[in-house]
């Protein structure tokens, strides 16, 4: 059955090649024109000419190979013609055919080097053999911006990042579902010169593009807070308030072990029974007192306290 539809798929692309080199529309670098492409694709062109590249490709190509069409991101289309079925004679986006990612990625890249893809070469997402077609799909317009493969960004991130998408349902978490931000407001997909694909130079940066209030600078720093904010918070979503790695008081505990008062754990379950854990271990633990932790500018703020 597959061999017949082969059959009279090379049937129709043999035809279509004799009409091509009959009527001399066939240039000699082996593009056909978009016309030959929407002949045999009705239904794709007519989904893609709704889009930014076809609308631009169309009324102001900016170079030569955008007024290729079809052909800018697919390569010539000769070969394609003399055989449909040949699964290499056209560059396919879909796993369905057998183009190896370098190619297709590099037909993107002609026009797309640089700018946000500027550590694209080496990034995870290119080391781990992603093409761009993993997140993008230029043929329809499915999200309201950026061609993406599904509706939003979250979603196109969600479709391989299951754990990320858990860690986001957690009891205290950042308002991505709630859609305040998105995975691109701290990550860059196509490559960044920080671990991992972070849209600053350091975690800290990071936060305080969203929390300036945390920058500083303090007369009294905490000295974890201006290490690293991931000392104490997950970015994604936590079980424990805050965004918090632990509770407290364990949390503060993990680096004050040894301190005046007593910091030794004091939680119900090393009290008697029936006794009542003191203020250091209720509601917000060590906070209640040590309210300022990021930092303090009060003249009396060292340890915190305001
Ligand atoms: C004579 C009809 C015909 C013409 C003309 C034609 N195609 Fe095709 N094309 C087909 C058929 C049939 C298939 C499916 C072959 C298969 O399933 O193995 C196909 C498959 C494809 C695929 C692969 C789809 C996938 O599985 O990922 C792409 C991409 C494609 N064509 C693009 C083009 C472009 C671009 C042009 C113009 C240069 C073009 N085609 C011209 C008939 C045609
Ligand atoms: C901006 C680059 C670009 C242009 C221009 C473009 N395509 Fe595509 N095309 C792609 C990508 C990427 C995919 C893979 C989409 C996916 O993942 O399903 C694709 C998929 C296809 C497929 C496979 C079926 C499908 O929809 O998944 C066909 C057939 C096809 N294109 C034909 C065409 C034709 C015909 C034109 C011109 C009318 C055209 N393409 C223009 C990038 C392009
Ligand atoms: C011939 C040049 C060319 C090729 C090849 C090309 N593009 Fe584009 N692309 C453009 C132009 C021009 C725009 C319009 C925006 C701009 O000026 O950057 C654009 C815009 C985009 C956008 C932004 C859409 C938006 O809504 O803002 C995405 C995403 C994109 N292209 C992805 C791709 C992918 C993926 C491929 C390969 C399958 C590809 N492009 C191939 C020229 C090209
Ligand atoms: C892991 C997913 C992912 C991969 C892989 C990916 N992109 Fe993107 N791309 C995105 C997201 C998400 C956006 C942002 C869309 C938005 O904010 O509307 C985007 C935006 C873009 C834009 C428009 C904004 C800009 O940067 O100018 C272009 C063009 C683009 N991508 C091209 C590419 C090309 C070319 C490749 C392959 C080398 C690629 N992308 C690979 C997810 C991805
Ligand atoms: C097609 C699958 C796929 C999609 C879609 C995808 N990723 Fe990834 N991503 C991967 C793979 C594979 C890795 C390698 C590490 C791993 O296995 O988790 C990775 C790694 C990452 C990393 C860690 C990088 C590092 O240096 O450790 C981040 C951050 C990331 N992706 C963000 C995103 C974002 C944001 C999006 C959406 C714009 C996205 N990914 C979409 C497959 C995907
Ligand atoms: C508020 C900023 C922020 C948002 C929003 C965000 N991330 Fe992250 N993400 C980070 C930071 C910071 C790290 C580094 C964690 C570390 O070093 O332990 C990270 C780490 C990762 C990693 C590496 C593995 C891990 O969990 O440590 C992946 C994969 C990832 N993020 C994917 C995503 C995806 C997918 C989305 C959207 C659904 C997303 N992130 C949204 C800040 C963010
Ligand atoms: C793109 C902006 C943005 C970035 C970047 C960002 N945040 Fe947030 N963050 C928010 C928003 C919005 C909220 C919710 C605030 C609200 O609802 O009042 C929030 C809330 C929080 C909360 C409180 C959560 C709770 O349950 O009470 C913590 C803790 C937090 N962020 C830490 C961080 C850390 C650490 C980083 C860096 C890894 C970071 N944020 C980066 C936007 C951001
Ligand atoms: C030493 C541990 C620690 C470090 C490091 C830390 N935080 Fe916090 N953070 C906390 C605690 C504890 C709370 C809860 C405070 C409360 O309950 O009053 C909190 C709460 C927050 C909140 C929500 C309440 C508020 O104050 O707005 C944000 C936002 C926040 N942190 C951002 C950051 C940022 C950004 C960094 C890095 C610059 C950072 N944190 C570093 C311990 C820390
Ligand atoms: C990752 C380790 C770490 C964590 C977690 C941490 N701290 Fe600290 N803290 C430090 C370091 C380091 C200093 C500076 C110590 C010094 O100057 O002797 C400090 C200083 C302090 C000081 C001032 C000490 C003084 O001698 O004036 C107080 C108070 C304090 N931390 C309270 C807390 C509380 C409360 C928590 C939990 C919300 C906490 N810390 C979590 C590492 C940590
Ligand atoms: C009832 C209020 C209160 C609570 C709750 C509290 N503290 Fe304190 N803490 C203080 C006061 C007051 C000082 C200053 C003592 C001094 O100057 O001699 C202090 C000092 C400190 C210091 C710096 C001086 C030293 O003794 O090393 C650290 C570190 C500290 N606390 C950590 C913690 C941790 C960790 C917790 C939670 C387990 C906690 N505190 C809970 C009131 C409190």
């Amino acid at each position: 059955m597959t061999e017949l539809s082969g059959g009279v798929l090379r049937l129709l692309a043999r035809f279509a090649l004799c009409c091509a080199v009959s009527t001399g529309s066939m240039a000699q670098d082996g593009y056909v024109g978009e016309a030959r492409c929407v002949a045999c694709h009705a239904l794709e062109q007519e989904h893609w000419a709704h889009t930014v590249h076809a609308k631009i490709f169309r009324s102001n190509p900016k170079n030569a190979l955008a007024e290729k069409g079809c052909e800018a991101c697919h390569g010539p289309g000769a070969r394609h013609l003399e055989d449909a079925t040949d699964k290499t004679a056209i560059i396919a986006f879909t796993r369905r055919r057998d183009v190896p990612v370098e190619a297709q990625n590099a037909q993107c890249l002609q026009c797309h080097q640089g700018g946000e893809r500027i550590f694209w070469h080496g990034s995870m997402h290119d080391r781990s053999r992603l093409s761009c077609s993993d997140c993008h799909n230029p043929m329809a317009e499915i999200s309201a911006s950026g061609l993406l493969a599904r509706s939003s960004v979250n979603d196109t991130c969600f479709g391989c990042h299951q754990q990320q998408r858990m860690e986001f349902r957690k009891r205290s978490h950042m308002p991505l579902l709630e859609g305040k931000i998105s995975c691109t407001d701290c990550h860059n997909p196509h490559g960044s010169a920080a671990r991992p694909l972070l849209k600053a130079d350091s975690v800290n940066q990071l936060c305080y593009t969203c929390h300036s209030e945390k920058r500083g600078p303090f007369i009294w720093e905490h000295a974890p807070v201006r290490k690293n904010c991931l000392e104490c918070h997950l970015p994604h979503g936590s079980s424990q308030e805050s965004l918090l790695v632990v509770a407290r008081p364990f949390l503060c505990q993990q680096c004050h072990a040894n301190v005046s008062h007593p910091a030794t754990l004091i939680t119900r379950s090393n009290l008697p029974r029936g006794a009542v854990p003191d203020e250091r271990a209720f509601n917000r633990s060590c906070s209640n007192c040590h309210a300022q932790i990021h930092g303090s500018n009060h003249p009396s703020g060292a340890r915190f306290h305001r």
